[in-house]
């Protein structure tokens, strides 16, 4: 089969034959149609080895259902989900668990686009409740009246921070890096954009924080008391100086986040279902800000790199 892998050099990206995937006890072989691009993809190509293949997010067709416990998944049936890898390719085998159903009304791409993103989002907005033991097993938990603040909210996980944030009851701050990267998430949900943080004053009481450097040392200055900054990207590619003493008086939380580390139970398809519920009740957007052919790989790897796609970048499988 053909997949994309690493060239381990400044193309970053080359599509290259493979051998199929010899799915685990407990898999699903899927027949991949679209699959979405993120940031953490890049930077991870940015110094892989040649060969090396990424892939996480994807929609496409159950080719075939492996385990006799895979429920509904049966041959034809459309899925998306997420892997722990060797997804931007013509077949990916994944635990049943990792996948759903796409809803009647979702495209590939939508469907495409939400896994890593949506995921992301919603799971680091259930971390206050979690820390509390509050939140309800689906929802981000009971936001009411929170304020929330979202770096990087123009970009992928952003955008769908922003939306669930709101939904879920919270004053939300969405911070972006450029005016123009803010101009629809006002429609998403946001209360405030804000260019930057500099202007902003203390007092929030959950940060989605994912700029890493200086963005991460501003999220401690702007946490409320007995606050939550969940760390969860380093996009700036930077280090952060803690301002210590500004930080520990207050006694809030540090909390890093990383999706992949407990992906495989029964949870992924449950949240992966309740988004793709959203988006098809119209309550979720999913800004497909660029879609093309896997072909165009390299050229969306650029312009995501130049921080110019307001959203998700999906690619479709094409013969
Ligand atoms: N821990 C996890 O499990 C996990 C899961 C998913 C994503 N992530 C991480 O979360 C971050 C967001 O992911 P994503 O897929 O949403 O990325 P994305 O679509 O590229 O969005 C990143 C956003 O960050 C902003 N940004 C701020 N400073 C930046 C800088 N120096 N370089 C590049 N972008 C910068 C950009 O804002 P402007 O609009 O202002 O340019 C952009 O909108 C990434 O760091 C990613 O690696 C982590």
């Amino acid at each position: 089969m053909k997949a994309l892998a690493a060239t381990g050099d400044a193309d970053l990206i080359e599509l290259v034959r493979v051998p199929d995937p010899s799915p685990a006890p407990g898999n699903v072989l899927v027949d991949v149609r679209a699959f979405s691009v993120n940031r953490g993809e890049l930077h991870r190509l940015l110094t892989a080895a040649a060969g090396w293949r990424p892939g996480w997010d994807f929609a496409g067709v159950i080719a075939d259902p492996g385990p006799p416990d895979a429920g509904d998944l049966v041959p034809g049936v459309r899925v998306f989900g997420i892997a722990a890898g060797r997804s931007w390719a013509e077949r990916v085998a994944v635990p049943a668990c990792q996948a759903a159903r796409i809803p009647e009304g979702l495209s590939w791409e939508q469907a495409a686009a939400l896994p890593t993103a949506a995921l992301t989002a919603l799971r680091t907005l259930r971390i206050p409740g979690d820390l509390t033991g509050a939140r309800t097993r689906r929802d981000p938990g009971d936001l009411a009246g929170a304020a929330v603040l979202v770096t990087g909210a123009a970009g992928g996980v952003g955008r769908f921070a922003v939306q669930l944030a709101r939904r879920a009851g919270a004053k939300v701050t969405a911070v972006v890096g450029r005016p123009e990267r803010g101009r629809e998430l006002g429609s998403l949900g946001a209360d405030e954009v804000s260019v930057g943080t500099r202007q902003l004053a203390p007092g929030f009481d959950l940060i989605l924080e994912s700029g890493g450097g200086d963005s991460l040392r501003e999220a401690l200055r702007l946490v409320a008391p007995r606050g939550t900054v969940v760390s969860f990207g380093n996009s700036s590619r930077s280090e952060t100086k803690l301002p210590v003493s500004d930080f520990y008086p207050k006694e809030a939380a540090l909390r890093g986040f990383y999706l992949l580390n407990d992906l495989a139970t029964a949870q992924t398809a449950d949240d992966l279902t309740f988004l793709a519920g959203l988006v098809a009740a119209g309550e979720l957007t999913v800004d497909l800000a660029h879609t093309a052919a896997w072909s165009e790989a390299r050229a969306v790897l650029g312009g995501l790199r130049e921080r110019s796609v307001p959203g998700k970048a999906v690619l479709r499988v094409t013969p």
